[in-house]
């Protein structure tokens, strides 16, 4: 099955140390809309940086319709048409 997004086995270590995606894995499937539900801290923006290309995952792959891509910032992420509404307030 062809899936809009994936990843794989992303971990995402910090340099200060902390863990703050271990091991998450998740397919999102065309024309469905999901929902990543957790408490504070559990490491949802963590996934949604990277998803973005604003953080790079420490291990894991990201793949957009099947094909392993490399984001390595948010321009990488717009040229696939991968967008993000954030939290907070981001100046240009
Ligand atoms: N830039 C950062 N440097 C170090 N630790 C961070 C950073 N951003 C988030 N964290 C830590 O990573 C963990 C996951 O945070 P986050 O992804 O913001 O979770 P959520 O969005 O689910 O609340 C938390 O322990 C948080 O303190
Ligand atoms: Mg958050």
């Amino acid at each position: 099955m062809m899936y809009a997004l994936e990843a794989i086995n992303i971990t995402k270590v910090y340099p200060n140390g902390i863990v703050a995606n271990k091991n998450v894995s998740i397919s999102v499937e065309i024309g469905k809309i999901h929902a990543i539900v957790g408490e504070n801290g559990a490491g949802k923006t963590t996934l949604m940086r990277i998803f973005f290309g604003m953080e790079k995952p420490t291990s894991g792959e990201i793949k957009v319709f099947g094909k392993k891509v490399n984001l390595n910032s948010p321009k990488d992420a717009i040229a696939l048409n991968i967008g993000m509404v954030h939290q907070h307030f981001m100046l240009v």
